[in-house]
């Protein structure tokens, strides 16, 4: 079995250039289906969710092209109908492909996406959105029947801001006669980014990263080649690193607008973070302190996908910790894998309460993406060597964690074959 080995390191030092952003290229890559033309996307990261989006994405009809980082997808022929059952379950963004879908093909037939380790995950947000554009959809059986002859521009008011749904209802936007307003709408770098996507395509889009967005749809989309920004979860999955182990790391390509609501919690546990135009330098050379209160908030705020990563980091520090989760239920998971390596971690419903903890190296499972890298961190902090399993995890969203954390000095750091487990 395969399994992430890590051994506790001293201060770091080095530069990373940080991979394309996940959450950024999923919705875009949907979103390209929208153009008939060709769509040329740079930086995109090779990991296993963007290579099962493109697999998913071949198998109704997109030519679809890697040449190392740079992915050109023709949308011309799309064959319209089912969304395989196995791809749509598989991961949580086959969702995205709905708005597009209906877009071209006028009718969708696809099962709801797969479950998920953060727990429910509704999408009622994303149906409320596509219906009030026009579709019409029924779930009957696990299976989404969507309807759609063209959408006509809305307003939207979502009762929480999701990401995710404010994507969608971008996405159907654009393709949209008329006018739509988005109210309550996510303001995540994500969400902006696709915006940027959008307008490239020649959609007129404001607001974006304020709570109401407005488009204005096109019939005459244009094809598109478009950067993909750094992914500030894995600059914080490395700026954890530092925390945890002292020293310094350059993460090249991380810009200072997209990391709102992270640098904060890091540099009030005495971290220093300074923004150049090229990247962002993350040092500390003091003691770590412990963080009073904070909680996951939608952007601005202190992001839920770096939740588990501040777990780890805090259990270094020098005092009590307490962290609230607001927006997934069950993203305390890797809580319970830290408790196995000697964590002082007291769950109490939505809240974890962090003492400063010996950690000591074991055998842990990634529960999900990012638990499964908080787990690499503690391991960085950890007595011995801890072995993780569930791998899967962690590549869906890194393209090579292991190699990333080698240069920035960390030894110990492999993904290995081993008959312990
Ligand atoms: C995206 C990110 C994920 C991140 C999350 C919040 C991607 C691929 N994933 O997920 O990494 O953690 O944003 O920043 O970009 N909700 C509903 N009904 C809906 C949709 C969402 O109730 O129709 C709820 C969810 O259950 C959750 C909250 O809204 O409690 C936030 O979800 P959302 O912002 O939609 O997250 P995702 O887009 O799924």
């Amino acid at each position: 079995m395969t399994a992430f080995q890590i051994e506790r390191a001293g201060p770091l030092s080095g530069t990373v250039p940080v991979q394309g952003s996940k959450n950024t290229i999923l919705p875009i890559l949907a979103a390209s289906l929208i153009n008939p033309g060709k769509t040329v996307l740079h930086n995109v990261p090779r990991i296993r969710d963007v290579e099962n989006m493109v697999s998913l994405m071949r198998e109704i009809g997109c030519r679809v092209i890697w040449e190392k980082r740079t992915l050109t997808i023709d949308a011309e022929k799309i064959r319209c109908g089912c969304l395989p059952k196995e791809a749509a379950v598989s991961m949580r963004s086959s969702i995205n492909l709905l708005a597009p879908l209906l877009v071209r093909c006028g009718c969708v037939e696809m099962n709801l996406p797969g479950g998920c380790s953060l727990g429910k995950r509704p999408i009622d947000l994303h149906l409320h959105a596509l219906e009030r554009m026009g579709a019409a959809i029924t779930i009957e059986d696990d299976q989404i029947h969507a309807r759609a002859s063209g959408f006509r521009g809305a307003e939207i008011c979502f009762r929480f801001p999701s990401v995710g749904a404010t994507q969608q209802a971008l996405t159907a936007a654009a393709a949209a006669e008329g006018e739509t307003r988005i109210m309550n709408a996510a303001r995540e770098p994500e969400v902006v980014q696709l915006c940027c996507f959008l307008k490239e395509m020649g959609i007129t889009v404001r607001g974006e990263g304020t709570s109401m967005i407005q488009v204005t749809g096109s019939a005459n989309r244009k094809p598109v080649e478009f950067h993909i920004c750094a992914d500030r979860i894995v600059a914080a999955t490395c700026m954890s690193a530092v925390a945890v182990c002292g020293g310094s790391a350059y993460l090249a390509g991380v810009r200072a607008p997209e990391m709102e609501g992270i640098t904060a919690p890091f540099m009030e546990m005495g971290c220093e973070a300074v923004f150049d135009p090229s990247g962002l330098r993350i040092s500390r050379t003091g003691t770590l302190k412990p963080i009073s209160y904070i909680e996951t908030k939608p952007y601005p705020g202190f992001p839920t996908d770096v939740q588990s990563l501040l777990l780890a980091v805090l259990t270094q520090a020098d005092g009590q910790s307490v962290v609230k989760e607001n927006v997934f239920e069950a993203r305390f998971r890797a809580a319970y894998q830290l408790q196995k390596m000697g964590a002082d971690i007291i769950i109490d419903n939505n809240c974890a309460m962090i003492r400063k903890s010996r950690l000591k190296g074991t055998l842990v499972e990634a529960p999900d993406l990012r638990g499964g890298a908080a787990l690499v961190i503690a391991g960085l902090a950890a007595e011995g060597t801890t072995y993780i399993t569930g791998c899967e995890h962690i590549s869906r969203g890194y393209e090579d964690l292991a190699g990333m954390l080698r240069q920035l000095g960390v030894v110990g750091a492999v993904l290995t074959e081993t008959e312990l487990l």
